[in-house]
């Protein structure tokens, strides 16, 4: 008896062994497939939009780089070194030689482990085209994410012919693997399918270092610097569009302004957009800070000496459209000025005192607050209408035709839905904007590139002019506001 019990105990003994050391092996086989899973996939315009693209990968273990595009000769892709950030591995590959106006089917990784089947299109260089911009999803959890991800979701069923997806930055809260993580669980099944176009965002460079430059494969050979965010520029259908970093000091500096200046001095298309993160014109909590202000200062020169059409920014989870703006006024001539909304779930009502002293509500057109509680629509009065529809994450299209550029902005509500049970998406802002085509001329021809020495030299006139703001416009301003901003703490509870 005693016998038969060691005997079946033995059987179980090498039954768990056995069982057991497939069981560990399987699960080891499966955590190397894993290590070698190429995640947080992005393809970027980088140069021509017509016929190139970067693309930029991790891989928590190191392996080869791989990009495979159908009919383009691998000849055409070139690869970065891969290095390793923050304990995964970065990899970067551009493509050339790409035919204008075409869909390409692609993947990327290794030769071992594949993406999933990912797909762009082409700039076709013709004066139509549209794409969508959302901002500031600045998640932490993983719900958010997929709140955020939800939103961009409802922009592309709202815009199906969208060719690319500009994102104005804030990405997540903190930089860090486990939210960048979060944020490609949410994302990278949609971001596998179009171009997209990053802009940096204070929660994706400051303290955060080249977490930005790291993350997409951008074309930096104009940027200032790649520490705190990417200057750069690209041209789209009959549109040159610049996506300025607002990282450095605390927003620009006099060879940001600089390379901003040639560089919109050096396109003659049609339509001139700068996207870019924070906002000059903003009722939203970073409004009192000196950032903003110096925006209103510096940055709106250019566009007005350079005929900016457009200029859209992030930051404070508010949508906000200006009338026409030129020099800080109100002029039919010139810029519009659109504060994106969030995607995201974290919210912004407005700071009443900064109506009339640091936001001149004469320059607002629409001002929708996507935040429940507070009075959340600007009816061009007051601030106390309610409207529920617009509790939810915010999108945006963008369409220009020739001469036509119209901007829709919408809300997916978080909680309402329409006759088919689907989330009520609700058109909140709606314009055109419309121009004589073929009258830009090219009046800038020279390098637009900064050394890092001319950088350097700059930054003296930059803090210089920072201070001279922030101490004799700002700070007069706010101490001014500070008995409204205290009322404001005690009776709405914000700040
Ligand atoms: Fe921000």
């Amino acid at each position: 008896m005693k016998n038969r019990f060691l005997s079946a105990l033995s059987l179980i003994l090498v039954f768990a062994v056995v069982f057991g050391s497939f069981t560990f092996a399987s699960a080891e086989e499966t955590a190397e497939q894993d290590d070698s899973a190429p995640f947080r996939i992005h393809v970027t315009v980088n140069g021509d939009a017509k016929s190139e693209r970067g693309f930029c990968w991790y891989t928590k273990a190191e392996t080869d780089s791989l990009v495979e595009i159908e009919g383009v000769d691998p000849a055409n892709i070139t690869y970065e070194d891969v290095f390793e950030w923050e304990g995964n591995f970065c990899h970067k590959a551009k493509v050339t030689g790409l035919e204008p106006g075409a869909e390409y089917t692609y993947t990327v990784g290794s030769r071992d482990s594949r993406s999933e089947e990912g797909r762009f299109v082409t700039d076709d260089g013709d004066s139509s085209f549209e794409f969508i911009a959302i901002a500031d999803v600045q998640a932490s959890s993983a719900e958010n994410f997929e709140k955020g991800a939800n939103t961009l979701k409802a922009a592309l069923k709202t815009l199906p012919g969208a060719e690319f997806i500009l994102n104005a930055g804030d990405y997540t809260n903190d930089s860090t693997n486990e939210e960048w993580n979060l944020y490609a669980a949410s994302f990278d099944a949609i971001n596998l399918q179009y171009t997209h176009v990053p802009v940096s965002g204070n929660h994706d460079g400051f303290g955060c270092e080249y977490w930005f430059n790291n993350m997409f494969n951008l074309d930096t050979t104009e940027s200032v610097q790649v520490k705190d965010g990417v200057n750069y520029s690209f041209d789209y259908g009959n549109a040159h569009i610049a996506v300025l970093n607002t990282n450095d000091l605390i927003s620009v500096t006099i060879p940001q302004l600089k390379w901003l200046r040639n560089d919109m001095n050096s396109t003659d298309k049609d339509w001139k957009i700068i996207a870019m993160h924070k906002s000059p014109y903003t009722l939203g909590k970073d409004g009192k800070w000196p950032d903003a202000m110096y925006l209103q200062q510096s940055l709106t020169k250019v566009a007005d000496e350079c005929g900016v059409d457009l200029i859209i920014s992030g930051h404070d989870h508010q949508y906000l459209r200006t009338k026409r703006l030129k020099g800080n006024k109100l002029d039919d001539n010139g810029a519009t000025y659109v504060l994106l909304g969030t995607a995201g779930s974290k919210r912004y009502e407005v700071r009443k005192f900064l109506a009339d002293s640091f936001m001149n509500t004469k320059f607002i057109n629409t001002l929708i607050i996507q935040k429940g509680g507070y009075g959340n629509y600007w009816n061009g009065e007051d601030f106390e209408s309610t409207k529920e529809e617009n509790i939810g994450g915010c999108f945006n299209t963008i369409s220009i035709d020739g001469g036509t550029l119209t901007f829709n902005s919408y809300i997916l509500s978080d909680e309402l839905t329409d006759e088919s049970g689907e989330r009520l998406i609700t058109n909140t802002d709606t314009f055109t904007l419309e121009k004589e085509t073929g009258k830009n001329e090219i009046t800038f021809t020279g390098d637009n590139t900064t050394s890092e020495f001319e950088y350097a030299i700059g930054l003296i006139p930059s803090v210089a002019a920072l201070a001279g703001y922030a101490f004799g416009i700002w700070l007069p301003k706010f101490l001014f506001i500070v008995p409204r901003i205290l009322e404001s703490v005690i009776v709405d509870d914000t700040f």
